[in-house]
Formats: structure tokens, sequence, C-alpha cells
């Protein structure tokens, strides 16, 4: 028989590893507001219900000319005595298995890497000792591009730049979570850009629809919360300014021309008969032409836990063609506990049901709305495009021309719109080029293209 003696584990996490979670993990340096939203939101539903009459919040509140960011959340705050441990652990959570948004242990590291300090200030409910845990992450930057300290461990990185301490809290009853960035900077500022931020939390953050500006909102509402187990809409706040999601009446197609949503499609994605998401998009009274990028609500979109997955983009390739996405405005809220957002949250983790989401959405959505559009650009040429050269259909400002997906603003009836010119065109190329040996191999293509 063999005699086995217990090595010394040779495991090694080096300090890079720091790297790769604070400015490695996300493109986009916004996605650290989602980040720290996504940890306050956690922390509201963890209130219990008994707690529930204080109005949870949480304020977002950025100080350009200090380059400070502060995120303040009331909901539970971390007891006192797991504070320590809590903030110091990276990779691992206690959130697993408990049906909350985050749970890799990662999200709170976000801030990092475009501040100079990060600090944790927090407290739990009837406590009267508030935690505190601040990084120098100017020093761990130092550290990060110094080869003479490329041997660190992660373990001996994370004392070297980390500092918790404890102090007396004169407000027992109070609970909260706050994050401080000071000493921001980011690519070209963004993440001190109010106006930017701003649009990006309306589009990522948990918040409600403004009922003021989108008369859909309670169908939508009533539909999810009755549909939903887990559908919640949190009262977040910028520079003391309410948070809304994007959606209105009107829809921008050009600098000037509107689309109106005139009704609410509700529909479920279904996998195996079971379904796995809930969704809305508004019908367009014409439908012609995409929604321009800057109106923000482009694109039918995915939320798990009410928070964006991805962006407007995500379900483009859902569609015949994946400009069509963006034609819409709509959401999927998805919950199925093996429909997972990836750590950088762009997509799902890859696995069967992400596949079957995708091809569910495709059938539900993607397919008969791409056919409706193509129709609805058919029809809307023909009707422009009479032999007479006159143009019906004026009722709004925006006409479809050629290939679909190309607007321009409606002529005036008798003037010759550019569905004419077409043939026009090609009857005056046919005259002028009578002799040229490749003109059949470019009236082929004209005639393919208009
Ligand atoms: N706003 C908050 N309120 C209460 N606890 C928080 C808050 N933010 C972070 N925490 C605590 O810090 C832990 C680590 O946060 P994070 O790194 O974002 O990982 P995760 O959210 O995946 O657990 C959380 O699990 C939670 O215990
Ligand atoms: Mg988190």
């Amino acid at each position: 028989m063999q005699n086995k003696t217990k090595k010394k584990s040779s495991f090694k996490a080096g300090m890079y590893l720091l790297e790769t979670l604070t400015s490695g993990m996300y493109n986009e340096p916004l996605s650290i507001y989602r980040e720290y939203l996504q940890n306050a939101v956690d922390s509201i539903d963890l209130i219990s219900s008994k707690n529930q009459p204080t109005l949870r919040k949480v304020n977002i509140d950025l100080e350009p000319i200090e380059r400070r960011i502060r995120i303040y959340d009331n909901g539970v705050g971390v007891p006192t005595e797991i504070a320590e441990q809590t903030l110091s652990a990276i990779g691992s959570s206690n959130k697993t298995g408990k049906g909350l948004r985050g749970f890799r242990g990662i999200g709170r590291l976000g801030g990092i890497a475009f501040s100079e300090k990060t600090i944790y200030r927090t407290k739990a409910e009837g406590e009267n000792v508030e935690s505190i845990q601040e990084w120098n992450c100017r020093e761990l930057r130092k550290l990060l591009s110094d080869s003479q300290r490329s041997s660190m461990t992660l373990k001996e990185v994370f004392k070297h730049v980390t500092t918790f301490y404890q102090k007396n809290s004169t407000l027992p009853a109070d609970s909260y979570f706050e994050v401080i960035l000071e000493g921001v900077s980011s690519f070209r500022n963004y993440t001190l850009d109010i106006e930017k931020v701003r649009n990006y939390l309306s589009q990522v953050a948990p918040v409600t629809f403004n009922p003021d500006e989108f008369s859909h909102s309670k169908t939508i509402n009533d539909y999810l919360l009755k549909n939903l187990n887990h559908y919640c809409r949190y009262n977040i706040k910028l520079n003391g300014e309410p948070i809304y999601k994007p959606y209105r009446d009107k829809v921008k197609i050009t600098k000037k021309a509107y689309d109106y949503i005139d009704n609410i499609k509700l529909f479920e994605i279904k996998i195996r008969d079971a379904p796995v998401g809930y969704g809305w998009y508004g019908e367009r009274r014409n439908l012609l032409g995409s929604i321009i990028k800057g109106d923000g609500s482009s694109g039918i979109r995915v939320r798990v836990g009410n928070i964006l997955l991805g962006d407007a983009h995500l379900l483009d390739g859902c569609f015949r063609e994946p400009r069509f996405n963006s034609y819409l405005i709509g959401e999927i809220h998805v919950s199925h506990p093996e429909l997972i957002p990836n750590s950088r949250r762009d997509d799902f983790v890859d696995n069967e049901m992400k596949t079957l989401f995708y091809n569910g959405v495709e059938r539900e959505i993607g397919i008969p709305i791409s056919k409706e559009i193509r129709l609805r650009s058919r029809v809307k040429s023909k009707s422009i495009f009479t032999p007479d050269r006159q143009v019906k259909n004026e009722a709004d400002s925006i006409v479809h021309i050629g290939r679909e997906g190309k607007t321009s603003k409606a002529r005036q009836p008798g003037s010759i719109s550019e569905g004419i010119l077409v043939s026009d065109v090609l009857n005056s190329i046919k005259t002028i080029c009578g002799n040229c040996p490749r003109l059949s191999a470019v009236l082929s293509i004209l005639n393919r293209s208009s």
C-alpha cells in the first residue's frame, strides 16, 4: 500500500485578478451605476414587510466639480458583526440562493477602477455602530503597474490597499449602505456627466414608467404584476430628480418626425409550453422607419429583476433583419432560474435555456413583427408611388421610399417623389448608355435595389 503524504497547496491567487475584476470587467464605465443599484435594490428587497412603511429609496448624487459620486440606499445595510467579512470577500457572496440579483461577489468593486478612493459606509437597523471600508485605489493602481511587485498575492494587495474600521453612530433606527467614489475620472468623464448618467439609468435601472408621458403605464404594470412573482420598481433619484423609464406615447423617427404608440400588445415567451418571460410592445401607428437612437427607447429589451440585460440590440438577431428591432419599443421580463445573466450582464450565461429563449422570442415576436414591418412598408410604397405622381396618405410627415428603412420627408402632391425617380432614372440610363457593354449588369443591380 502506498503512503500518501499531504502536500502543502501551491495555489496562489495573484494580484492581477483584482485588475480583471475591476477595470477588466466592464467596457462601459456607466456599468458601475448598474452594479451599485443592483446592490441597493437587492438590499431594499431584504427589508422585511413589516418595515415597508418607511419610504425605501436610492439616491445617486454626482458632484462633477469635486469629482465625487455617492450612491446611498436605506435598505437593510450590513450588520456590524459581519461587515468586515462581507466587505472583504471577493468573488463570493452570501446572496446565493436568495433570489436576489447579485451573486458573484464582485459588483461593488466596479468603482475602484474609476476613482482614487472608494468608501463603503454601512449600518443595519437597531445598531449603534457604523462600519466603514476604504480602498486606496490610487495605491492599488501603482502596485499593479509596478513590475517589482508582480509576485504579490491578491490577499497581500488587499491588505495593503484597504482599511476597515467601525465607529459609533447616533442614529440607531437607520439602516443604510453608501458608496462614495472620490477623485473620479473616466474616459471623457462619462461617469460624472449628469445627462449621460440620467439617460443610462432611465434605460437600465428598475424604475417606474412616467405615467404623465406614457399613457400605457398602467396596462403594462397590471400585466407584469399579475404574472411575475417579483415585479419591483424603486424610487431612484439622480441629484434629487426621480428617474423614469424612457417610454413615451410619441417616438422619434427622425430629428423632426414622430410616430405614435396607439396600443400595447402583451405577450408571453414560452419554452416547452411554460412561460419564461412576460412582455409588451407598443403598436406604432405607422411602423415606418426605426426609432432614432437618441430616443433611448428603441428595441425590445430584456430585463431580469427589472434591470436591463445587454442593451437595445440584444434581441436584434431574432428579427428577419436586425434593424427591425429598433422599429419597436418594448420589454421582456424574464423569470426563470436557468436564464442567468452573465457576469458582465451583457447576455445570459450560455446554456440550453438561452438558445430556447432566443428561439422563442424569434417565433413569438421577431418573425410576426418582421412580416408586419415588410407588409406595411410595401403597402405604403404602393400608395405613395402612383403613376400620376400624386403622393397619397400624407397623414404623417414621413414617407417610406425605395428600400425599407430609408425615410424622407413627404413631398408635396404633384412634385416628383423619389419612388418615381427610380424608374425615370432607369429609363434615362438606358437612353444615355445605350451602347455600353456593362449596361445590362448596371440595370439589374439597380432593379434589385429599387
Ligand atoms: N447596498 C448594499 N446594501 C447592503 N449590502 C450591500 C450593499 N452593497 C453591497 N453589499 C454587501 O456586499 C456584498 C458584496 O457585494 P457585491 O460585490 O456587489 O457582490 P454581490 O452583489 O454579487 O453579492 C453583498 O453580497 C452584500 O452583502
Ligand atoms: Mg452586487
